[in-house]
């Protein structure tokens, strides 16, 4: 498997507390990690090796808690969007390496990427009834972007559909929040948590922060995305099957309140989650669903020092 002389492009080998996980190294120099715990995405490095995604000082690498940061998965429910356990349970179970997954319909051109797959288990049939097979592609582009997709098939001999809600739960790393804006969710409706979900339009300018957030933004555009302008760095999220998108900061109150989570770390993290949420999947026996997310970091200068948001929505 090995592109260069001494570069192993996919690895298994052991993470924090002996769990296992699999990094990914593109030839460009950028990299990803990926714990079977919870199919969880934890890194992600551009060719300079600094990283993108925020991952808690302070994260239990144990189960049953989930991995705070990085990219957890939320399924079969988005929070407490039904009865289940917050985010459902997909995050704090051991995902298998799938050797040898169904062939996806468009060729990707990465060749740099691990399948894992989850299926429910017994004790999970209790909780949730539904024969169910995950499964989740991890791929590093050539230019380093993070690909990550996800099919969900209805397995059951039942004959009984199934509904979920789901969302790729991502940490972004930012410099200082409050000098962080998010372009694309301008003029939504949205669902505030903070106001029993209740719905929203939000206002025409980009979206800043300077104080907690947990908005659920619906039927938004394919591309989102987020200004760091400290880091001079912007991050440009596109989505396919996930028309939702979720924005979370715990600001310093949660912060203290949440055990696995600094109480200053809030400045620098910002959750940005492509989801499906408002209306729940169904699947019928046989039925599968795809939700795919991709991510980039540019360097924000890239547009001649003066970021264009338009530009970065707009451009392909
Ligand atoms: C967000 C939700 O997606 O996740 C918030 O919108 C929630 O309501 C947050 O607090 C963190 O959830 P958890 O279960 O990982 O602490």
């Amino acid at each position: 498997m090995a592109m260069g002389s001494d570069m192993v492009p996919v690895e298994l080998c052991k993470g924090i507390n002996g769990l296992d996980k699999i990094v990914l190294r593109e030839s460009g120099g950028s990299s990803a990690e990926v714990y079977l715990y919870g199919g969880q995405v934890t890194s992600w490095k551009n060719d300079h090796g600094e990283e993108l995604l925020f991952v808690s000082s302070k994260a239990i690498f144990k189960p049953p808690k989930a991995i705070r940061g990085g990219i957890p998965i939320c399924f079969p429910q988005f929070a407490s969007h039904g009865g289940l356990e917050s985010h459902g349970f997909a995050r704090n179970r051991i995902w298998s390496i799938d050797s040898d997954p169904p062939s996806f319909p468009t060729v990707s051109s990465s060749k740099v990427f691990i399948d894992l797959i989850l299926k429910p288990t017994e004790e999970d049939m209790k909780i949730w009834p539904h024969s169910f097979e995950f499964r989740l592609r991890v791929a590093l582009g050539p230019g380093g972007d993070l690909m990550l997709t996800s099919r969900i098939r209805n397995t059951s001999a039942d004959g009984k559909p199934f509904s979920f809600t789901f969302a790729y739960h991502t940490y972004f790393s930012v410099s200082d929040i409050s000098e962080v804006r998010v372009e694309g969710l301008e003029t939504l409706d949205y669902l505030d948590n903070l106001q029993n979900k209740e719905r929203f339009t939000e206002q025409g300018d980009a979206i800043t922060f300077e104080s907690e957030i947990d908005k659920i933004y619906l039927s938004t555009p394919t591309k989102i995305a987020i200004l760091d302008h400290e880091k001079k760095r912007t991050f440009v999220l596109r989505k396919d099957g996930l028309p939702d998108a979720v924005v979370w900061n715990p600001w310093d109150k949660k912060a203290k309140a949440m055990a696995d989570f600094g109480d200053d770390e809030y400045k620098h993290m910002l959750c940005v989650e492509a989801a499906a949420v408002e209306k729940p999947i169904t699947l019928k026996p046989g039925e599968e669903w795809r939700g795919r997310l991709e991510l980039s970091a540019v360097p924000s200068s890239y547009c001649s020092g003066q970021l264009d948001p338009q530009k970065v929505l707009l451009s392909s």
